[in-house]
């Protein structure tokens, strides 16, 4: 089988790589990413002789032709993913998510290739603190942000593609990823590395705000169930039951860290900021057999921190700017 793997130098896309070149040596891999400031080529480095890598933008209907019509498979994961840069600026959202979608899905349909598009749970906006309630397949889409209404939008796009042309695609929405390779500009890589450079952790609000944290593997394992088993047409979401509030996340960081648990910053929220979400991912385990392996939240959080503890020279580089653009923000 060969895949093409869209956003393969980005967090849950490298990862996605590395995971597939280890577990399933007969798949044959090429990666089109546009190296955004999101991008890191060198994500890829640890298998790098491995794959094919093509620079390239997923909006270029020419590019995605030329590598689509080669492949058995389109795994989708390439996005603008911040909240924080839609709410600045929306046109690369519009742009890479809708347009770049279209594109792909264009292209598949052309060649007949099986599509695995990948989504969030915020396409279907939040939940109150207290309720007991989570997101299920049947919850309608109710997005708050730039980021998650173009993911909406491209969720749209699949679902009418699949309807009307007959594109043997499938859906994931999955909630919160952390782990290795995950950009500075997002919470807990944040947080892990201002501490490693001497400076507070910064909350948004009051820090009640909820989020279900699985880890990147335990995602991606669902990615290929969804991929080997899931019904076309069907839409999965993947979740592992890790509803953590933000500052329970800061504490554990700090203490981790070796820091006292207070030892963090309330700073201004984000505009419109969702207040909790929550995957029912009976489906998936219950159709697919599927189940995650990193379970204990504490943990994985360890691990994580071991590893921007150890590969400073990966982030290094990304974090001045990072800060920067907080900076204006006011975050
Ligand atoms: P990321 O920002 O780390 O990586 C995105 C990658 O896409 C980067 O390598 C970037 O260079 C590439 N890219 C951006 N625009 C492109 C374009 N026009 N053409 C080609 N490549 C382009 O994102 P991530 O966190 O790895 O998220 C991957 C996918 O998973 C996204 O679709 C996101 O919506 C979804 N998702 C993320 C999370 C999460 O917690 N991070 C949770 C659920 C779903
Ligand atoms: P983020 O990683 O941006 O993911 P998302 O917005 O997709 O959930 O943020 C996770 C949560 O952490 C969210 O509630 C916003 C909050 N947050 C902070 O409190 N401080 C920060 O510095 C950042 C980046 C996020």
């Amino acid at each position: 089988m060969h895949v093409l793997v869209t956003g393969g130098a980005g967090f849950i896309g490298s990862n996605f790589v590395h995971q597939t070149v280890r577990e399933r040596p007969d798949v044959q891999v090429t990666v089109l990413d546009a190296l955004t400031y999101a991008g890191d080529e060198r994500s890829l480095d640890p298998v790098e002789r491995k794959i094919v890598f093509a620079k390239g933008d997923i909006a270029d209907p020419d590019i995605v032709d030329s590598l689509v019509k080669d492949v058995d498979l389109v795994v989708h994961f390439a996005a603008e993913s911040h909240n924080d840069n839609s709410l600045h600026d929306p046109w690369p959202f519009l742009r890479t998510n809708i347009i770049g979608t279209y594109q792909l899905l264009e292209a598949v349909r052309r060649h007949d290739v099986r599509f695995h598009h990948i989504s969030t749970d915020e396409v279907y906006g939040d939940l109150e603190l207290d309720d007991p309630a989570k997101f299920t397949p049947e919850t309608p889409y109710n997005p708050s942000s730039p980021y998650s209404s173009t993911k909406a939008a491209s969720d749209l796009l699949v679902r009418a593609w699949a309807r009307s042309f007959g594109v043997r695609a499938t859906i994931s929405n999955c909630s919160n990823n952390y782990g290795p390779f995950q950009h500075v500009e997002k919470f807990i890589p944040r947080q892990i590395t201002n501490v490693i450079d001497g400076v507070r952790p910064k909350l948004y609000g009051s820090g009640e705000n909820v989020r279900d944290w699985i880890h990147v593997e335990d995602h991606n394992s669902a990615v290929w169930a969804i991929i080997e088993r899931g019904r076309l047409g069907e839409t999965y979401l993947i979740g592992a039951d890790g509803e953590e509030n933000n500052k329970t996340v800061v504490e554990d960081i700090l203490e981790i860290m070796g820091q006292p648990a207070d030892a963090y910053d309330l700073v201004s929220d984000r505009p419109g900021h969702d207040l909790r979400y929550a995957i029912d991912s009976t489906k998936l385990r219950e159709e697919l057999g599927w189940a995650p392996r990193y379970e204990n939240f504490r943990a994985g959080l360890e691990a994580t921190v071991a590893w921007y503890q150890a590969n400073e020279a990966w982030w290094r580089p990304q974090k001045d700017a990072t800060e920067a653009k907080y900076a204006q923000l006011g975050r």
